[in-house]
């Protein structure tokens, strides 16, 4: 349980994680937990966590570590852990690999020889996974409720909508724009983007899947993150005037034709309540308090906090660049807790530490306790296939067209993105 303290933006976050089952017999509205805004508004399609035993509950820490590392040695190869960046250190330490969203989906293609991947991210990440796996792997998210707040304010409803009004107001042929979905979206809606001649964005390739876009229409439709999207326009020199912004909530997105018209960049009304939080302020207050100091962000972040910073990019690229820099430097970081901790506690020759003092973790991510991860990997040992991601086979081909789409662009090498081990291009401001 993690410990009360004034410094946490929600009392919630002293919960266990269990918090938010949902008993056999007390049905329970999805919910995204501590941290997440007041727009965050969970559907309710969403899944909701079925109660775990009571035996992994009451687990002492020491007693869950062993489960783990008694059925990981257990499965052997027949077994790949994939962890996010933004995982607890009690979890990443049993992945067989790290990375960000485009390293981990990298890793759910190559690693062929494994009949299971267990995916230590959110959910949209365990789609992606089952998406690019072979259809002998079953893909396994350790608790139903870690999803993504973001990837949830895009439905399919909502932009099956979007893109039939963009056809009425500016005509459908040739298509008005060009889709583009980033990573952090349902599966369905990667499907949207290969089914119209679109394709998928990660924060480490935005700039040049953008680019991919434009060298195919003369409009995009980005989705479902407006940050993302506008700092990706603002470094290919897109015009403040020709991106606008699309809510989905109202009609035209709440834009005229005329406006419509003139945009190149079409940005869906969708953030991240974690990277929402960084503010210009509290850059600002880093750079008087660590004069010299590095200012790095994730582009989830608004506009003016990633033309505050020195430096933007993926999570990948994050821990690439703090990793490398000469020590005794200074880094203030905009983005996740866990990962932000992490790097200070793994490079104690620099002094790094996270932009908001307030502690305030990706909820869904911390789901992945791990007392979820020892109850899916005995059930292998067992036979069982708990809490697993399958994308219906019509979703998964068309989603497959949009992401191989993107896998084959070069990366920073020149060399196209699809082996492991290959770069992507970062965002770096
Ligand atoms: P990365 O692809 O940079 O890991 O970002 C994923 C994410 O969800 C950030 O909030
Ligand atoms: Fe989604 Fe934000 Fe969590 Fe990333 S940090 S998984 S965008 S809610």
């Amino acid at each position: 349980m993690a410990t009360k303290s004034a410094n946490l933006c929600s009392d919630e976050l002293t919960w266990d994680p269990w918090a938010y089952d949902a008993p056999p017999d007390t049905p329970r509205a999805p919910v995204y937990g501590a941290g997440a805004s007041q727009w965050d508004a969970i559907p309710a399609s969403a899944p909701v966590q079925t109660e775990i035993p009571e035996r992994y509950r009451r687990m002492s820490a020491d007693g869950l570590e062993r489960r783990i590392a008694g059925a990981k040695a257990t499965l052997g190869s027949r077994l790949v852990i994939l962890g996010h960046h933004y995982q607890r250190d009690e979890i990443i330490r049993w992945a067989d690999f790290r990375g960000d969203s485009f390293k981990l989906s990298q890793q759910a293609a190559a690693r062929k020889e494994a009949d299971y991947i267990v995916f230590c991210g959110v959910h949209f990440m365990a789609e992606s996974a089952d998406i690019l796996a072979g259809d002998h792997q079953r893909v396994i998210l350790p608790n139903l409720a870690a999803g993504c707040s973001m990837a949830d304010m895009a439905d399919e409803a909502q932009v099956l909508s979007c893109s039939r009004q963009l056809g009425e107001a500016l005509g459908f042929e040739p298509p008005p724009v060009i889709p583009v979905t980033y990573m952090n979206s349902s599966a369905a809606l990667k499907a949207f983007c290969g089914e119209r001649g679109g394709v998928v964005c990660t924060s480490s390739n935005a700039t040049r899947v953008l680019e991919w876009a434009f060298e195919r229409g003369e409009r995009v439709l980005f989705f479902p993150d407006e940050h993302l999207g506008r700092n990706t326009g603002v470094k290919l020199g897109i015009a403040d005037d020709a991106m606008t912004v699309w809510d989905p909530r109202r009609p035209l997105g709440g834009n005229t034709v005329d406006a419509l018209r003139r945009s190149r960049l079409i940005l869906w009304r969708g953030w991240c309540s974690v990277h929402a939080r960084f503010t210009v302020a509290q850059i600002e207050q880093a750079r008087r308090d660590h004069p010299g100091i590095r200012v790095i962000v994730h582009p989830e972040c608004r506009r003016e906090v990633v033309e505050a910073a020195d430096l933007d990019g993926s999570t990948e690229l994050i821990l690439e660049t703090i990793s490398s820099a000469a020590p005794g430097s200074q880094w203030a970081v905009g983005t996740e807790i866990n990962m932000v901790n992490r790097l200070a506690a793994e490079h104690p020759d620099k002094q790094i530490f996270c932009l908001d003092p307030v502690i305030c973790p990706c909820s869904t991510m911390y789901r992945i306790h791990p007392a979820y991860l020892a109850w899916v990997l005995e059930a292998l040992v067992d036979g069982e296939v708990l809490n697993e991601i399958v994308v219906a086979d019509r979703v998964k081909l068309a989603a497959r067209v949009a992401l191989a789409r993107m896998l084959a662009l070069p990366g920073r090498a020149g060399r196209p993105m699809t082996g492991a081990g290959t770069e992507a291009g970062p965002c770096v401001a």
